[in-house]
């Protein structure tokens, strides 16, 4: 086999393997599940850090309508930047390759609607506008919780 043949035969097998990890980026390591919805393929520790970032969420939730009940603008944006971009830190990386594409975009765009709820909570100390924001941003738990479920593998 000549070098030029090799070189496109190594161009071909790096393409499929890019396209492999493309895919499974995408789609995640989904199931259907029982109630209809889809199921997230997870280990133990997975899930757990999961559902500890879900009920980070709805703490920042209550907490930013509280707080903006009560006026307080600079607990708003402590309490709402609890559950921003920032705190995505915590969350494991090798949940990366099992979540799908779209229940990343919607983890992420939740994330970048809490920071916004924060950064204007400083700048403008406009109850009615954070009270919206936040209605607008718990669609985001709304949509996801109805297409996806978390299962633990028990790995
Ligand atoms: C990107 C998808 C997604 C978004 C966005 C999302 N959730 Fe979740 N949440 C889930 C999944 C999946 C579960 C597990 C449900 C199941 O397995 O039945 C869950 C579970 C929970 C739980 C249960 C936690 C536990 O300990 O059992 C709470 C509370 C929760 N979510 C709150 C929220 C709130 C509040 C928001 C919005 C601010 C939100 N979630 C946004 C996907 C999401």
């Amino acid at each position: 086999m000549t070098s030029c043949k090799l070189g496109w035969l190594l161009v071909a097998v790096l393409s499929a393997v890019v396209a492999v990890f493309a895919y499974k980026f995408t789609v995640g390591e989904v199931k259907p599940s029982t109630d209809g919805r889809m199921e997230v393929q997870l280990s133990t520790d997975e899930r757990n850090a999961l559902l500890l970032e879900m009920r980070t969420w709805l703490q920042s939730a209550q907490g930013v309508l509280a707080a903006a009940t009560a006026g307080d603008f600079a607990a708003v944006a402590s309490t709402a930047r609890a559950s921003g971009m920032a705190a995505e830190a915590e969350t494991p990386a090798s949940l990366f390759r099992k979540i799908p594409l779209e229940m990343k975009q919607l983890g992420f765009d939740t994330r970048q609607k809490f920071d916004d709820i924060a950064a204007d909570a400083e700048k403008l100390k406009d109850r009615q506008h954070t009270i919206t924001q936040l209605s607008i941003a718990m669609n985001n738990c709304i949509a996801c919780h109805a297409i996806y479920r978390f299962s633990d593998t028990g790995k």
